[in-house]
């Protein structure tokens, strides 16, 4: 086992790297203790490395590279063999749905970065390892309480049938997910287990749920910062409902052109899942390096998508760059807010649609207003991205005859 660390440690030497690593333990004794903080720490080196194709850390003893040049970006995401999740991912996998928590989220981050802590068994014989246990078990419960409702829900309604009382259920043509995976079996006639159908809907919850929310509200951060931006998505709002308040439908959405480029860009900016990370199951080159099987490799949508080649000015909200003329022709993977190639975000389209719903349904009603300099965010990339002070929005009324302010400030987080 030691030779081959050592081995692995004279193969990757070449890559650039942060000074101060050590023997086994690697940079762990630079990164910073909680998520918070390794997050800025890690946007820091990507833009002091910035002019170098990657950078290497050793999270004890396991090599890292950090993509952040679309060219190597493309390498990975592109490959149909380096498809498996990430090691830390093993972490996540049961508490996935509880994104919400910074406690878990620290905890996670803090057994990534202790490679004593990775072995299960031996977690467990500490107190945050039993901790972390009991936690999950709150979580799972919960989960598995919505899916026998439900259950109970359709047997009352199977055993009432004609009755005209009960619940209503989802017909067959458009069947809610839960009621979906209730219902669908394989070819023997097997249906999922209950575990099964709980580490879906955990998946769904995680994956779908605080992604949109981050990128609804830190769009709308963005829009309170750009009154000329914002003039603009309020106009494209004035001729597609007028002064109506009725629902938005499928054929408004499609109508929302600017609105679509204004969330392009919020994503570039303010990425919900601001890295994510692939085992590398054989070796590869990247950037003319080699790379042994067994890292990982982060993909930082967050620093990727601050590239000065491809977005001059990178801090700069400008939706216009993502007009189809002035897009045309920038590499693919410079953009990669939803991942991309065989493991890419299979809710892209939904989600889009439902950040413009909501979106559209704010902005309708009210004019936006951001105080906080991006500085002032306290931005964080534990799982999501989150701002951990809490955005601080004035919301006034729009189309209304007296522009009247609705609340002081209203803080999203
Ligand atoms: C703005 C919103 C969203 C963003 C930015 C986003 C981003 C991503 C990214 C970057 C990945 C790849 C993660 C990785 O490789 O580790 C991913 C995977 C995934 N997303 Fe999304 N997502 C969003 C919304 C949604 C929604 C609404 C759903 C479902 C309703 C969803 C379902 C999934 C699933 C199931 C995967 C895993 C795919 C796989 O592993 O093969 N996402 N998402």
């Amino acid at each position: 086992m030691l030779a081959s660390y050592a081995r692995k440690w004279q193969q990757m030497k070449p890559i650039p790297t942060v000074a101060r690593a050590y023997p086994l333990v690697g940079h762990a004794l630079l990164m910073k203790p909680n998520s918070k903080e390794f997050f800025q720490q890690l946007m820091q080196y990507t833009e002091e490395f910035r002019h170098m194709p990657l950078l290497k850390l050793w999270i004890g003893p396991v090599p890292m590279i950090v993509l952040y040049h679309a060219e190597n970006v493309e390498v990975i995401l592109t490959s149909s063999k380096q498809i498996d999740k990430s090691y830390v991912y093993k972490f996540m996998e049961p508490w996935l749905g509880l994104g919400l928590l910074t406690r878990m989220s620290d905890k996670i981050f803090r057994r990534m970065k202790m490679p004593w802590f990775w072995l299960d068994t031996w977690y467990l014989m500490f107190k945050e390892g039993r901790e972390h246990k009991r936690d999950l078990k709150i979580l799972h419960t919960f989960t598995k309480n919505v899916i026998h409702e439900r259950i109970n829900e359709m047997k009352a309604n199977e055993e009432s049938k004609g009755a005209d009382s009960g619940p209503v259920l989802s017909t067959k043509k458009g069947k809610a997910f839960l009621d979906l995976l209730l219902s669908v079996t394989d070819d023997e006639g097997n249906k999922l287990s209950p575990e099964e159908i709980r580490e879906e809907v955990d998946t769904f919850m995680f994956e779908g749920h605080d992604t949109t929310a981050s990128a609804i509200n830190l769009s709308l951060y963005l829009l309170g910062w750009y009154p000329e931006i914002q003039k603009k998505v309020d106009s494209e709002l004035d001729e597609v409902f007028g002064k109506s308040n009725r629902p938005v439908t499928l054929e408004d959405l499609k109508k929302l052109k600017y609105l679509e480029v204004v969330i392009k860009e919020s994503l570039r900016l303010f990425p919900p899942v601001p890295l994510f990370a692939r085992r590398l199951n054989e070796d590869c080159e990247v950037a003319g390096y080699k790379v042994v099987k067994g890292t990982e490799a982060i993909i930082v949508p967050y620093a990727l998508h601050r590239d000065p080649r491809f977005f001059p000015n990178p801090e700069e909200f400008q939706p216009e760059r993502f007009f189809p003329e002035n897009a045309q022709g920038r590499h693919p993977y410079s953009y990669v807010p939803f991942s991309a190639g065989p493991r890419n975000c299979i809710g892209q389209r939904f989600a889009v649609m439902e950040e413009k719903t909501i979106l559209s349904y704010i902005l309708r009603w009210f004019w936006v207003e951001s105080s906080q300099k991006r500085e002032e965010l306290g931005l964080s990339g534990e799982l999501i991205l989150r701002p951990n002070n809490g955005i601080w929005i004035t919301l006034k009324r729009r189309n209304s005859d007296e522009s009247q302010l609705c609340t002081p400030a209203v803080p999203l987080s």
